[in-house]
């Protein structure tokens, strides 16, 4: 079952992280499970990474899927934008293909690229090399989420995973893809291997949120972050029920399971049927709908356009102002952005963000 949360003093945590009480008693918990908040939490998507100079100093000489396997490096990252801007949660910093990497597929994550697979899945037989994914695959993950749950204090962790669609793209493409036309290519011309390789994906995505949790993670994301390329009966069809197994799979935890893709606006429905506690919603549709269309039951998570963040304070302030008017009459509400931090963006406007949402929800 879950490892218990330790408790540590307000001398052992680095300053700005809060220490007062447990994370089950945090802001962006109560939000999750849609009890009223002392203020509306706030993280971010990509919170760690190129936009903090910090990270980049960290990084230096070392590549992003080795930063992965290091659990002090992993814990300093993920603590850098908690420390910096007082976001309510983590997020561990890793990215969706470590698992893969881990159970033995040849990838790589390029720089201003992304994850590049050596040897794409494409047929019946490349499919023995998605084998199962056991704790064992990955001693850094649980490692580095016990120092961090200890570092942390009642600060929550949010583990995450690639859901089944966002990495079967990368691994039947090979790489990042527009217009996923492999990817398509055998989800409608051999449903049958589509459907086992997801299958076998969300066995692995599963196991590896079980993982995360059992090491400490307060909630976890599943990432479906191409998704919206997908019309509602494809999707209701061909990939949803391999999301579902993964929320099944880490359900009996009690732990909020957020799950995340953007482009989805035709979508939010089906996603919420998925079994989520939490669905993020992106800028093209305002908070109040995405939760309607979301349906009854669930907290929703977003949503301001990650390049919003580009415009003077007044103008971030402005649009911040229209998300949580949309936002406010909902139960469960977790600001964040609509999509990642894009790597230019100033890091001060994400801190003036943050306290401009607290001090406008303090209740
Ligand atoms: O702060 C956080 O959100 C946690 C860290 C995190 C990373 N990747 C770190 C990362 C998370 C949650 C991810 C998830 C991820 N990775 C997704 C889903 C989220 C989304 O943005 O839709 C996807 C699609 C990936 C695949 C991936 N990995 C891409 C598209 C890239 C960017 C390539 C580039 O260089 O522009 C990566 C690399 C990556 N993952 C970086 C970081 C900080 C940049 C690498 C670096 O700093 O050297």
């Amino acid at each position: 079952m879950r490892a218990k949360i330790p408790c540590v003093s307000a001398n052992d945590s680095p300053s700005g992280l809060q220490t007062t009480s447990a994370p089950h008693e945090s802001a962006f918990l109560k939000a999750c499970r849609r009890e009223p908040v002392p203020h509306t939490p706030v993280w971010f998507m990509r919170q760690a990474g190129r936009s903090l100079p910090e990270y980049l100093k960290v990084r230096e000489g070392i590549a992003m899927l080795d930063s992965c396997m290091m659990p002090e490096l992993v814990t300093e990252i993920t603590l850098q934008p908690v420390r910096r801007h007082k976001v309510d949660a983590a997020i561990y910093f890793s990215d969706i293909v470590v698992p893969l990497k881990a159970i033995g597929i040849d990838l790589d994550i390029k720089p201003g690229i992304g994850p590049v697979i050596a040897e794409p899945i494409r047929t019946r037989a490349d499919l023995a090399r998605l084998r199962d994914l056991t704790p064992e695959d990955v001693p850094y993950v649980t490692e580095a989420m016990g120092m961090l749950t200890a570092e942390l204090g009642a600060t929550p962790l949010i583990g995450f995973a690639g859901a089944p669609f966002t990495l079967a793209s990368y691994l039947v493409e090979g790489g990042p893809s527009r217009n996923h036309e492999r990817t398509k290519a055998m989800m409608y011309g051999d449903p049958e291997l589509w459907a086992d390789l997801l299958d076998r994906l969300a066995a692995i995505t599963g196991a590896f949120l079980k993982v995360q949790i059992e090491a400490g993670a307060s909630a976890v994301q599943l990432f479906d972050s191409w998704v919206g390329a997908l019309a509602p009966a494809d999707y209701r069809r061909s990939v949803m029920p391999a999301s579902v197994k993964v929320f099944d799979a880490v359900a009996s935890y009690g732990v909020p399971r957020i799950h995340f893709g953007t482009g989805t606006g035709e979508l939010l429905g089906l996603m919420g049927e998925a079994g989520a506690d939490v669905v993020g919603v992106d800028w093209r549709v305002p908070m109040d709908e995405g939760a309607r269309r979301v349906g009854p039951g669930k907290a929703v998570q977003g949503n301001l356009d990650p390049a919003v963040l580009f415009a003077p304070t007044e103008a971030v302030e402005a649009k911040a102002r229209e998300v949580l008017d949309a936002a406010a009459g909902l139960e469960g509400h977790i600001f964040n952005l609509g999509h990642g931090v894009m790597p230019t963006t100033d890091p001060d406007a994400l801190t003036r963000l943050v306290e401009y949402v607290h001090e406008q929800t303090a209740r």
